[in-house]
């Protein structure tokens, strides 16, 4: 996964990339670099390390900033190590042409081998310098133009890539192409300025007009022309379709917070009514969902619900499997996407598969989508990006709403994914009449009290920033939870191992015994949910279990709580609440003690070591 970030117009290109760039460090950041073209000469800069340490270079050098026209990139590595070399852009070998990509060229070993007898040298360990001089090798041998032999050497290519090349023999023009990662094209008052990134971030202040590409398709970005867009494997020229960007600058920065992740565990209250707003009309009993309207008898005739997601979505995903089993009857399986792609799963045309991504980019999950419909499954997308990959390749869906997540550590995706799935669950229960009225219309009162509880939780800040002084120095953490709220004891862990890299586990509470028991020692944080619905009793157990080994207890309590107040070193209270929308309130502490922790350590909150937000390659 990596940022791609370009101009072509008559502004100074340099500012407008590096910010670009910085904004899509969330997709990598080992290396970086942007080569600029001046009106006569290419100037290449590239780095290991992050768009900061680009800048320390064109910064001594103010000639590399020159120019109305450049390509940009945020690295995270997949072939060769993050150094200067491997960094892109890269050139071919004359010198003419210059690429910059996102996303793996598979076969990238025959074609440079191929090269290699054709009198090709390369610099670098990438797949993507193999690309750029086959590019040439096409370009030469044609006699053609660049957009000709870009679209006929990614008809020799397997993988996945988003590119941007650029020629400097012809420097009015730059050649995009996507299969697989995305792009954006933003388009500037009557074509007189261009704007190429993987996400609309880098110009929204620019522009909001936008051109997608889709899988396939490639596009030749030319000055004072509209945009060409041609199918890469058959040259047909296709429609463009200009989009409306909703997005605003405001919204991608930081707004007065230390750091995104903050930013966005306190948007929580208004992204969760961002998400339900219009879906759900409390006072009318109504859940309108056209995703789920316009195909409600598969849903109501599906024999199995199978949840696909990775990391944060796959928790998510885990939440939903107890609410639609527990309210609308429907049996689910939860897998890894990753999993599921290679393991040869059943899939029929009766099952309905919910793939749930936050970014919509991530690979296994769209692999597993793919499979699925392979299968015939009808398949249905929870994504929080509009336009992304999964919210285009399923069959229908719901968007989370809860604006771009920036932070590498998702937050407000997690409880929007869990709104979306629980209104989903409700409406099928209702529909099939497994839930009674009453109890339907008590959810939504209820759920409509969330956000204003998730407020009073971040009022609690303070105090959690206390606990996590206490423990922000402990090498193990575990953290336990039991029903609904075993997936957010899943996340809370996940958390915490990000972004301050402490290990820790997340078990479901009863299985404490069968194994993680055997660590307890006073040396050991233990998070224990233990709100006054969801089996209560049995966790109290596991909590005086805990107590009687000398473990430290961190309890998370619902209000008004006598007993685990008692015998906890820490409780935290959540509001009250029906016991299906808990994960919604008791993942918050988690959240903010991750964040303290991590800030306390002195570790980089919004992009820790060795992640990416989403992750695009296998
Ligand atoms: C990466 C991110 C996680 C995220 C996961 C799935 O690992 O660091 O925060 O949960 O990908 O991403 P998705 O965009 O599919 O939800």
């Amino acid at each position: 996964m990596c940022g791609i970030s370009g101009y072509i117009g008559n502004k100074d290109a340099y500012p407008i990339i590096i910010n670009g760039l910085k904004r899509l460090e969330y997709r990598g950041y080992d290396s970086a670099g942007v080569l600029m073209y001046d009106g006569a000469e290419i100037n290449l800069s590239k780095t290991k390390g992050k768009v900061s340490a680009l800048e320390e270079i064109t910064n001594k050098d103010p000639k590399r900033k020159e120019g109305n026209i450049g390509i940009g990139h945020t690295r995270w590595a997949t072939h060769g190590v993050p150094n200067d070399l491997n960094s892109h852009p890269h050139l071919s070998q004359s010198g003419d042409l210059a690429i910059v990509h996102n996303g793996i060229i598979e076969n990238y070993d025959t074609l440079r081998k191929e090269l290699i007898s054709r009198g090709y040298t390369f610099q670098s360990d990438t797949d993507t310098e193999v690309l750029v001089n086959l590019i040439e090798e096409v370009k030469k041998q044609e006699k053609c133009k660049l957009g000709k032999a870009v679209q006929m050497a990614l008809t020799q290519v397997t993988g996945a890539y988003a590119i941007a090349v650029f020629d400097k023999k012809k420097p009015n023009e730059i050649v995009v192409a996507k299969l697989g990662s995305p792009i954006a094209i933003g388009i500037g008052k009557n074509n007189k300025e261009f704007f190429i990134a993987s996400d609309a971030s880098p110009f929204i202040e620019f522009t909001k007009n936008a051109v997608y590409l889709e899988d396939e398709e490639m596009a030749i970005i030319k000055l004072g022309r509209d945009i060409r867009v041609r199918k890469i494997m058959n040259d047909l020229q296709i429609e463009t379709s200009i989009q409306e960007l909703q997005l605003s600058l405001e919204q991608i920065e930081k707004g007065g917070y230390d750091h995104f992740m903050i930013k966005e565990i306190h948007e929580q209250p208004k992204a969760i009514i961002d998400t339900y707003r219009g879906r759900m009309l409390a006072d009318q009993g109504i859940i309108k969902m056209a995703g789920v309207d316009d195909n409600l008898e598969k849903f109501l005739n599906a024999e199995r619900i199978i949840i696909v997601a990775c990391g944060t979505s796959w928790h998510a995903g885990l939440v939903g499997e107890y609410l639609f089993e527990d309210m609308a009857r429907i049996p689910v399986e939860v897998e890894y996407a990753s999993e599921f792609r290679y393991r040869n799963p059943i899939i029929s045309s009766k099952d309905i598969v919910i793939a749930i991504s936050q970014s919509g980019e991530t690979a296994d999950t769209l692999a597993a989508i793919k499979l699925a419909k392979s299968k015939g499954a009808f398949v249905f997308g929870v994504c929080n990006v509009v336009g992304s990959s999964i919210a285009r390749e399923t069959d229908a869906g719901a968007y989370t709403h809860a604006g771009p997540e920036i932070g590498v550590a998702s937050t407000k995706a997690f409880t929007t994914q869990i709104t979306v799935l629980s209104l989903i669950a409700l409406k099928l229960a209702k529909a099939k009449g497994t839930l009674s009225n009453s109890a339907f219309h008590t959810y939504l009162q209820k759920m409509q009290l969330i956000p204003s509880k998730v407020e009073k939780l971040l009022q609690l800040d303070e105090k959690v920033k206390e606990i996590a002084r206490v423990y922000k120095d402990a090498k193990n953490c575990l953290y336990l939870g039991r029903g609904f709220n075993f997936p957010v004891a899943l996340e809370g862990a996940l958390k915490l191992k990000e972004i301050s890299y402490i290990h820790a586990e997340g078990y479901p509470a009863a299985e404490m015994k069968h194994g993680p028991i055997a660590l307890i020692d006073e040396n050991m944080p233990i998070f224990v949910i233990a709100t006054n619905k969801g089996h209560y009793d049995k966790v109290v157990s596991n909590i005086q279990e805990i107590k009687s080994r000398s473990g430290k207890i961190i309890a998370i309590v619902t209000e008004g709580d006598v007993t685990v107040k008692e015998i906890a070193d820490h409780v935290i209270e959540i509001p009250e609440t029906e016991e299906a929308l808990t994960p919604l309130l008791t993942t918050i502490p988690f959240q903010l003690l991750s964040y303290h922790i991590a800030v306390m350590l002195d570790k980089n909150v919004d992009q820790p070591r060795n992640l990416a937000k989403s992750v695009t390659v296998e």
